[in-house]
């Protein structure tokens, strides 16, 4: 499973990427609202950071296909070849998903929250679908089935489209699907930080170094004792 970072704020974007094994990061229009920044110049920032061959997800925000396409160029145009447009996965967004297939350029489909709209984006062409997992469950469904069921449905149907969950709350959510072998996951930082935060390894940890200190002298380690 491919891991992503949901976010823009380059600071937070740079921590993670210097600690965890990172494949790319993911933006959507209401993360770049946050920072109240031409979206352009923070992309550009991100784009900067994480190299040419990495991936960037960036969302269009036209409501019809003809803008989803013109958008779709421009954000090529300016991020580069590894850039994936993100298009909702709606009537007009089917119909540019079409089209930009047509043209070479990588799609994800977004906002996708019923398994169907996943199919319908990959036979249109999609190289990832999104179901965001923890707005589907606060609907009163089953955020991690939805995404499983998409992810089988790919399988069973040949569709080379892979899932890429979003929209995590926890570490469980992202356990099931890694355990499952879904495509890719996108989280934001603050998930990231609590995927491994436990205070049994925490201290254990601590108690290794207080022996070997009580062995050698405070402060030793395997390089100085
Ligand atoms: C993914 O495509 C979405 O932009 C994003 O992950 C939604 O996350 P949220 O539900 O935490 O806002």
């Amino acid at each position: 499973m491919k891991l992503m970072i949901d976010d823009a704020h380059i600071d937070l974007i740079q921590t993670i990427y210097e600690y965890y094994p990172v494949d790319g990061v993911t933006t959507n229009p209401t993360i770049l609202a946050k920072s109240g920044r031409n979206p352009y110049e923070i992309l550009k920032e991100i784009r900067a950071f994480i190299g040419e061959e990495a991936q960037l997800h960036v969302q269009a925000v036209s409501r019809e296909a003809a803008g989803m396409i013109e958008e779709a160029h421009r954000i090529r145009e300016e991020l580069g070849e590894n850039t994936y447009v993100k298009i909702p996965a709606l009537k007009e967004g089917f119909k540019a998903m079409k089209a930009l297939y047509a043209e070479g350029i990588p799609v994800t489909a977004t906002a996708v929250y019923m398994p169907m709209q996943a199919f319908l984006a990959a036979k249109c062409g999609a190289s990832y679908a999104a179901p965001y997992i923890n707005r589907i469950d606060n609907m009163g469904y089953n955020g991690i089935q939805v995404a499983k069921n998409i992810h089988d449905l790919f399988k069973n149907n040949n569709l080379k489209t892979e899932v890429l969950a979003a929209s995590f709350k926890n570490s469980q959510q992202l356990l099931e699907l890694c355990e499952y072998g879904i495509g890719a996951s996108t989280v934001a930082p603050d998930v990231m930080e609590g995927l491994v935060k436990n205070q049994a390894v925490t201290s254990a940890v601590e108690d290794f170094i207080k022996d070997f200190e009580g062995l050698t002298g405070a402060g030793r380690n395997m390089s100085s004792c």
